[in-house]
């Protein structure tokens, strides 16, 4: 089972949770990471286990690197059946209405094009005491036993 980690951030934090988890993943599978931005979503494939780490900005929006990415599910609406994904969030908190919003818009968009979400939904909020990469490791190790072989 090859895995695709598709990052989308605003000032990078989601890419350096994305090497975290590559980490971990890449001990048991093949991984590629690439930015949303740079991702085409004809390149979604139903055999690929897609790992989704987004952030939150504005009020509760995608963050500018993510949009393109969901621009393009909008508009393409690629029928994603049998494709399973799993999200990491990244948020703040303090933003308490639209704490972690960015990864589940991600999560809503890929499930209405008839995706599967697996595992838990990973949310790390900035205003705790974890760092977002120590986090995602844990959360990556939890993953390995969903993804499957
Ligand atoms: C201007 C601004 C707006 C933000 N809005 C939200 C928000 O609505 N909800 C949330 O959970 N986090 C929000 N955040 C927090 C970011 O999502 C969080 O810091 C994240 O780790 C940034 O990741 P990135 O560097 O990959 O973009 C906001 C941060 C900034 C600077």
């Amino acid at each position: 089972m090859s895995v695709v980690i598709l990052y989308g951030s605003e000032t990078g934090t989601a890419e350096l949770v994305s090497d975290a988890i590559s980490d971990v993943l890449a001990q048991q599978h093949d991984v590629s990471m690439y930015d949303m931005a740079d991702f085409a979503v004809e390149d979604l494939h139903a055999d690929d286990f897609v790992v989704a780490v987004c952030s939150t900005y504005g009020e509760g929006e995608l963050p500018t690197g993510a949009e393109p990415f969901a621009e393009g599910l909008d508009d393409e609406k690629p029928d994603l059946s049998g494709l399973r994904f799993a999200v990491f969030g990244l948020g703040d908190s303090v933003y308490d209405d639209t704490f972690n919003r960015g990864g589940e818009i991600i999560a809503e968009k890929l499930t209405e094009l008839g995706a599967s979400q697996v595992g838990e939904h990973g949310r790390h909020d900035m205003s705790s005491k974890v760092a977002a990469k120590v986090q995602a490791k844990e959360w990556a190790e939890g993953l390995t036993k969903v993804i499957g072989a």
